[in-house]
């Protein structure tokens, strides 16, 4: 019988294309899709589809069970609840207890590359400790790891395009882009497949990039010169002290920098591909595509 598949964060950026790609890529029922939201009025287009609404709010662990009752397989998406550390940890634990209790088959979730202890950036924590805490659970999993998005470059690419200076730590280390898009599509291509057993994947883009490769790109899709300018980690936090960045967030950009900067965010992986059929978007699609957006 097809599998009854739960989303939680499906009125998010991800969540919505991952649903988007279950009913409009690989025909998934809509009666089989459950979709939960902390703000059912954003997904009314679904509702009118025929796919189930439900509130869920992995602070409220009391409303979760419910929330999930019926679920074969609940994809979690990692919140975005950066500003206290170990929050995230806990809503997730909360969403997997229920999960358990709700008695689904098995549990999803969106991680990142390498998220074991020593990774430098600031919530890899949250990510190593959610895995942990669903493999605990004994149920079959299956694991996300999702590469950096290729729309993050939207934080650095107009500035450094208005200034012709892109300040960065992450020297030559290399990223392997990916399109929020080519994770979505990858992702509802496991979830509608029939694979009961546990597994990991990292989501990755079909190539790794230096930031100087990318300015270089960038520069021959815009026409305009870019110059990344490497700095260590303190002399970039006092830059963007200087420059008017939140102060709550520079550690975190600059933790990013390090991961980069060590090879974090640089494997190449052909799992999505092997998941949505298709190859992942090259950056330099990205970069024309989006070239009025980036130069503001
Ligand atoms: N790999 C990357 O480069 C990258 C970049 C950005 C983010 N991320 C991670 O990937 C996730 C999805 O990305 P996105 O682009 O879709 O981000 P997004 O559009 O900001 O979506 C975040 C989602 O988190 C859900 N959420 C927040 N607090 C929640 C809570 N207490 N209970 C249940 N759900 C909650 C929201 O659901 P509702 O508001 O509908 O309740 C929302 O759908 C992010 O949350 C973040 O963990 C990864």
């Amino acid at each position: 019988m097809t599998k009854t598949i739960l989303i939680t964060g499906a009125a998010g950026q991800l969540g919505g294309r991952i649903v988007h790609h279950l009913l409009e890529t690989r025909g998934y029922p809509a009666e089989r899709l459950v979709v939960t939201t902390r703000d059912p009025a954003k997904l009314a287009d679904l509702s009118a589809k025929g796919v189930t609404i439900r509130v869920a709010n992995f602070d409220e662990e009391a409303s979760l069970v419910s929330a999930f009752e019926g679920a074969d397989r609940v994809l979690l998406i990692s919140t975005d609840a950066l500003n206290e550390p170990g929050k995230r940890l806990r809503q997730h634990a909360a969403a997997v207890a229920a999960a358990v209790v709700a008695g689904v088959s098995q549990i999803a979730y969106t991680s990142m590359p390498k998220p074991d202890p020593g990774n430098p950036v600031l919530f890899a924590p949250d990510h190593h400790g959610t895995e942990q805490v669903i493999k605990a659970t004994g149920l079959p999993y299956t694991i996300f790891r999702n590469g950096w998005y290729q729309e993050n470059l939207f934080m650095a690419l107009p500035q450094a395009l208005k200034t012709g200076r892109w300040y960065s730590s992450a020297g030559e280390g290399r990223t392997a882009y990916v399109s929020r898009d080519d994770i979505a599509c990858a992702i509802a291509g496991a979830l509608a497949s029939a694979v009961d057993q546990s597994v990991t994947y990292t989501l990755t883009g079909a190539e790794a990039l230096t930031n100087a490769e990318i300015a270089a790109l960038t520069s021959e899709v815009t026409g305009k010169p870019i110059e990344v300018v490497n700095l260590s980690d303190e002399a970039l936090t006092e830059g963007m002290k200087v420059a008017g960045v939140p102060e709550a967030i520079v550690p975190l950009l600059i933790s990013f920098n390090a991961n980069t900067r060590g090879g974090g965010f640089a494997e190449v992986t052909g799992d999505v591909k092997k998941l949505s059929g298709t190859t992942p978007q090259l950056l330099t699609a990205f970069l024309k595509a989006n070239k009025a957006a980036l130069l503001g």
